[in-house]
């Protein structure tokens, strides 16, 4: 959607896979979805760094709305749980540097029961308006599926014309899965700010993998298609989560980051374990994600075991053209490590004055190579290992020589 909004992938805080549709603040007063929650999580990502490296959106999900809309017809907040008002919400996080999300539903009813916009389109965008909501998930539970090509339209104008500038997040195509010759990403890409295709996320590493294999198999229809101001988004970041370990947490962030995805993270951020929060906030993984190419890496060579993708990035030589690359090798072996070896030129790295290449998760240089050259890794079961390969025209070479890996 050509808004002037999410012009790199949109970076937050999401509730529904930690927290689901929780109201029982007397049995789980720490994790029930209520305006403390939403405070506590800002919090968090104001103090412990998450804020400073792009993670900036704090986003309701269902079940904060009362079961009826008011007199006049519009929405309200359950008034125990929500007892400030959202737009007081909004102002918390506003005041904290951060933005506001909010969840609402184009059907008749939420996902979980809960009043939805079908019929209010108008005074649902102007409420959010009005309470400073600065993004809005609008799923597509409980309506006829013919009516998607029009209520996520005209829900998109009558966002538009509060005046008010609101990122606009899109459930459309993931109700389409089994009639994908009803999804029209260019169309959808018109009026959607990311959007939403594949099933729902969880904490475990058979959805992570659900999801890549998805993706992997629709890239020909996604790539072109994705790009500044109009993502795929392949749902939630589940790092942090128990079922999740250090391993599977960078796999799912370097092939996140390698697509360009939304950064949504669904975790427990007062209660995560350092070497997740440090996952979550490598600055060079990171940087890949929101490059301003905004390129959807490709998986250009697969195994039953290993997949490596490829993503153009910057820096770019102007010159020539040549981009530089962000390399994600992926193993999906449950229990064996893979050592994966290929030419460089062989996957398009074809640069004829090498390749500057960084590991992004060690930190470290591993040398500088040819096209010509072979380039080895191993990766550990569930896991990947990412790479940034930079033209040595463009890159700092500070006394390097060639084919320093061994
Ligand atoms: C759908 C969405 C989820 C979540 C729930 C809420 O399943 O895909 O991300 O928003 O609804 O009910
Ligand atoms: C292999 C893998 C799948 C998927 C496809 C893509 O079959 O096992 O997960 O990546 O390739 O072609």
């Amino acid at each position: 959607l050509d808004n002037g909004l999410a012009r790199t992938p949109p970076m937050g805080w999401m509730s529904w896979t930690a927290f689901y549709c929780e109201m029982n603040c007397q049995k789980h007063p720490h994790a029930c979805i209520n305006e403390q929650l939403y405070m506590d999580m800002a919090d968090r990502m104001a103090a412990d760094g998450y804020l400073a490296v792009g993670y900036k959106g704090v986003h309701v999900d269902d079940c904060w709305m009362d079961r009826q809309r008011d007199a006049a017809g519009r929405l309200v907040s359950d008034p125990q749980r929500f007892p400030s008002g959202m737009k007081s919400l909004a102002k918390y996080m506003h005041d904290r540097g951060l933005t506001f999300g909010i969840y609402e539903d184009y059907g008749t009813k939420t996902c979980a029961g809960f009043p939805g916009s079908y019929g209010f389109l108008q005074m649902d965008a102007q409420s959010f308006a009005d309470w400073d909501v600065d993004y809005l998930k609008l799923d597509g539970c409980n309506i006829n599926l013919d009516l998607m090509p029009v209520g996520y339209p005209e829900m998109a104008r009558a966002l538009n014309a509060t005046g008010r500038p609101i990122v606009y997040s899109c459930s459309w195509p993931a109700y389409l899965i089994n009639q994908p010759q009803k999804v029209d990403y260019n169309v959808i890409g018109e009026y959607c700010n990311l959007w939403r295709n594949f099933d729902d996320i969880n904490s475990s590493w058979k959805s992570i993998m659900s999801i890549i294999s998805y993706y992997d198999h629709m890239q020909d229809k996604h790539i072109p298609t994705h790009g500044p101001g109009k993502w795929h988004d392949p749902d939630m970041l589940v790092i942090g989560n128990a079922g999740i370990t250090p391993d599977m947490a960078r796999a799912q962030m370097t092939i996140w980051c390698i697509w360009s995805a939304p950064l949504i993270m669904s975790n427990d951020l007062r209660n995560i374990a350092p070497v997740f929060r440090d996952i979550l906030q490598n600055k060079a993984v990171i940087a890949v994600d929101q490059d301003p190419l905004g390129k959807m890496g490709r998986l250009v060579a697969n195994t039953t075991d290993v997949g490596v993708y490829l993503k153009p990035m910057t820096p770019v030589d102007s010159a020539t053209g040549e981009t530089s690359f962000a390399i994600g090798i992926l193993n999906r072996n449950p229990v064996n490590r893979n050592s994966v070896e290929f030419v460089l030129g062989r996957l398009g790295l074809s640069s004829p004055g090498g390749y500057r290449i960084d590991d992004l998760w060690t930190g470290q240089l591993v040398g500088v190579f040819r096209p010509t050259d072979s380039f080895q890794t191993v990766v550990n079961p569930t896991g990947a290992n990412m790479f940034k390969a930079t033209p040595v025209a463009l890159a700092n070479l500070k006394g390097l020589r060639f084919a320093t890996f061994k």
